[in-house]
């Protein structure tokens, strides 16, 4: 809930398995006032709405709809999870065409009616899609946020928690760059309370390996992943909402991060109301440096083909 007299909103666009959980999500944990769905198949965002009201006595105050475009005026946060996901076998680079001409008539229509809010990107590829945002919207680099590598990184906690018997959430760990296939581990930095970690490198490549392919194994098992990425986004409202300046792995663009320039790509920022306040430089090793740039060279290679 906001902490002034103004009624906090958050805008999802596109309902789907992500969207709708993410809004759920939001709900039982009273993040906002208002919360608003957007969709291009309408029915979904009036049944998602009236099926959560139903559980509004079961909770507290907060309201939800199904709007339009119009809704966006005022808003605090516009998450936008609309879109195509992956089938099973495909990439998330696969995806790239398709959502940037959704991504075109959506960031078109929210222009229209808000110029002050914070842009939340969820939709794959996400580090494309947040700059391709960024570039069609004209807003500073604060308030376009992507979900970046903070999923990847609850994975690698949870993972690493797992092989050590430890509470993934005293496990600091990082996993940086793309959110895909060319993500990396920043295992020179990973640690539990400041105590090095005792894996040995077949465990490592176990937990990264299972880290990396984690939407692979789970879309080949269920069609698609929506539970920890709608923890993951409630994460980034949460800290953007109550001002928390927390450390989030988000994508952003970096600018001369380790000689990376010029791309969106998940690395640890300080986010609190005004969205990204900094940027952090981790001071990872010469070949996780290498690596870092791979991916950058990468996703640069893909923004080349997009027109912008
Ligand atoms: P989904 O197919 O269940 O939902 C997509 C929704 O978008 C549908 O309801 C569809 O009607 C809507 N939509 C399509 N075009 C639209 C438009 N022009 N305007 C408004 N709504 C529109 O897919 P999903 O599983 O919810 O995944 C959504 C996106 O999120 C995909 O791109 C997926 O890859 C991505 N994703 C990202 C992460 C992450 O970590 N960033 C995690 C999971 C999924
Ligand atoms: C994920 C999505 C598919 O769960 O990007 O990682």
């Amino acid at each position: 809930m906001s902490l002034t007299n103004k009624k906090s909103r958050i805008v999802i666009i596109g309902a789907g398995a992500v969207g709708s959980t993410t809004a759920y999500t939001l709900l039982l944990r009273e993040r906002m006032d208002e919360l608003v769905l957007i969709d291009a198949n309408q029915e979904k965002a009036i049944g998602d709405a009236l099926d959560m009201s139903h559980g509004l006595p079961f909770l507290g105050q907060s309201k939800v709809w199904a709007g339009t475009y119009e809704d966006c005026k005022g808003a605090d946060i516009i998450i936008i999870t609309a879109g195509a996901a992956q089938r099973d076998g495909e990439s998330r680079i696969d995806l790239l065409k398709r959502n940037v001409a959704i991504f075109e008539s959506i960031t078109t229509e929210v222009l229209k009616y808000n110029t002050d809010g914070i842009l939340l990107i969820a939709s794959n590829p996400v580090d494309v899609m947040s700059y391709f945002t960024w570039k069609k919207s004209g807003w500073p680099t604060n308030r376009i946020i992507g979900s970046g590598t903070l999923l990847d990184s609850a994975r690698f906690r949870y993972l690493i928690g797992e092989k050590l018997n430890i509470d993934s959430r005293s496990v600091h760990a990082h996993i940086i760059g793309e959110h895909g296939d060319s993500e990396l581990p920043i295992w020179s930095l990973a640690n539990v309370a400041g105590s090095g970690l005792s894996l040995s490198d077949e465990d490592k490549e176990e937990i990264f390996s299972n880290t990396k392919n984690a939407a692979y194994q789970i879309i080949k098992a269920k069609g698609a992943t929506f539970y920890a990425i709608a923890l993951a986004l409630d994460r980034i409202c949460t800290a953007i909402l109550h001002n928390e300046a927390s450390v989030l792995n988000v994508s952003t663009l970096l600018q001369d991060y380790h000689g990376v320039s010029d791309v969106f790509l998940g690395v640890p920022c300080i986010v609190d109301r005004d969205g990204i306040r900094e940027v952090l430089t981790l001071e990872i090793n010469d070949e996780e440096k290498g690596l870092l740039e791979q991916s950058a060279a990468k996703l640069k290679d893909i923004i080349g083909t997009v027109s912008m």
